[in-house]
């Protein structure tokens, strides 16, 4: 077997594995769910929720991931018991599965992000780019298959040259345009109302379980729980680093740009409703958000001018550098599998497994109703919780807790005096799984508020 790769800092680590949880996650759907849930009441529980559930399972990825040291498959052998194996593989195997099936259609939207930049990158020179900005299958395809290239090629290159080097090349890009766009976009008539919305928080709505289960889920999908992407960063993390800390740096970050990111989309949501733009239906709801991205703020940008090209240009490079950083956080999965397991080499198994998630994508964009909606559902209402909880069972119930102890020493010496550790363990055990749990029973509509 090839010598396995090693993120080469704690620094590298946490961005890549902030890369993998900042994505179209924080940048669309966050801000989308602060506007429609009572603004600031959301952010709020959204924190609360991620540092209470998400963040404990976070951990208990990264654990099993560096105690095994290698794919997700075989690192959930390595924490079975000679009765639970066949578990073990089917979570390993499963989680994979819903990492591929979240690639195909996330590639095909960060397809459409490239497309959308593409065009103001035209319109900037002067060149009609209607098509860039018209959905069509043959678009589709076109940019789905620019960035499956991309995304492989990064993975090709295996994790110190491929991950690391791009996620530290793209994350402190990421974050210098999002500041930028959210100081122009704030100097702009119509912000301020926005501002306002996103600040004061109406708490009256916190009580309300449809934004508490809402931000749940955002959560979960945020920090790329429940696939094990976190299981194969966590292998790559070297033995002398302090992992309780490190998973709460990538928590706090992933909190960070998605705070950060509510507050451009809002503010620039109220700027299109100033200038004419129709963003609440008649009903008073926020309109569906695919057309926000793809027709709102694109509108905004037209009535912006030649400033409007620029700002979109920005915005959406900035979508498609946040796409990409997570997309190779999802091929690692199967990529990791086929070389440790299987013994391809990294290039090869990149190509290969990066062509197989494609052809699916394809099949998406062909039969995007009723397959589009179907996948995205599956994948991130069903698998992501269902191995969400599997993996709380191994490290709670399954893996021995001494096992688990002299792991997490390993770079924290400290830990058996820690808060963490005093808490940690029961969460995972008890309080994890049942909330997963009830999540999963009210996405299936079988309780009803
Ligand atoms: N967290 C990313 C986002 O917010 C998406 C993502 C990356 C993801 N890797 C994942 C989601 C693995 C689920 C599982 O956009």
């Amino acid at each position: 077997m090839a010598a396995r790769g090693e993120f080469s800092s704690k620094m590298a680590f946490v961005l890549a594995a902030s890369g993998s949880a900042i994505g179209l996650g924080n940048i669309w759907g966050f801000p989308i769910k602060v506007a429609s849930n009572g603004g600031g009441a959301f952010v709020f529980t959204y924190i609360v929720l991620t540092f209470l559930l998400a963040y404990p399972i976070l951990m208990a990825e990264l654990v099993i991931g560096r105690y095994a040291k290698a794919d997700t498959v075989r690192s959930m052998l390595a924490v079975s018991s000679p009765k639970t194996r066949w578990l073990a593989m089917i979570t390993g195997g499963w989680g994979m599965l819903t990492a591929s099936l979240i690639l195909s259609f996330y590639a095909i939207v960060a397809g459409w992000m490239i497309a959308h930049g593409a065009g103001s990158a035209l319109d900037l020179v002067g060149i009609s780019s209607a098509w860039l900005t018209s959905d069509s299958t043959t678009r589709s395809l076109v940019f789905a298959a620019v960035f499956f290239v991309l995304t492989i090629s990064i993975i090709a290159n295996g994790v110190a040259s491929g991950i690391e080097k791009w996620s530290s090349r793209l994350m402190p890009m990421l974050i210098f345009l999002i500041v930028a766009l959210i100081i122009y976009i704030t100097t702009l008539e119509g912000a301020a109302e926005g501002w306002k919305v996103y600040l004061q928080p109406d708490f009256s709505k916190v009580t309300e379980p449809g934004l508490v289960l809402d931000a749940l889920s955002q959560a979960f999908f945020s920090l790329s729980l429940g696939v094990g992407t976190m299981m194969v960063y966590g292998s790559y993390i070297s033995k002398s680093e302090n992992l309780p800390r490190l998973g709460a740096t990538v928590a706090a970050m992933d909190i960070g740009i998605a705070v950060l990111a509510g507050m451009l989309v809002i503010p620039a949501m109220y700027v299109a409703q100033f200038n004419g733009v129709i963003i609440y239906d008649e009903s008073g709801k926020l309109i569906e958000s695919g057309r926000l991205i793809f027709n709102v703020l694109p509108s905004l940008f037209e009535v912006m001018g030649s400033a409007g090209i620029i700002t979109s240009l920005v915005f959406f490079l900035l979508m498609s550098i946040a796409a990409l950083t997570s997309s190779i956080s999802m091929l690692e999965v199967p990529v990791a599998f086929a070389s440790d397991s299987l013994n391809a080499t990294r290039k090869k198994a990149s190509w290969m497994v990066g062509g197989l998630i494609f052809a699916l994508s394809v099949v998406i964009i062909y039969n995007m109703n009723p397959l589009f909606d179907m996948v995205v559902n599956f994948a991130t209402q069903f698998s992501e919780p269902m191995v969400g909880i599997l993996f709380c069972l191994f490290v709670g119930w399954i893996w021995q807790r001494n096992a688990i102890l002299n792991e997490l020493k390993q770079g924290n010496p400290e830990l058996e005096r820690s808060l963490f550790w005093r808490i940690w363990p029961n969460y995972v055990r008890f309080v994890c799984p049942a909330i997963v749990l009830f999540l999963l029973i009210r996405s299936f509509g079988l309780v009803n508020f």
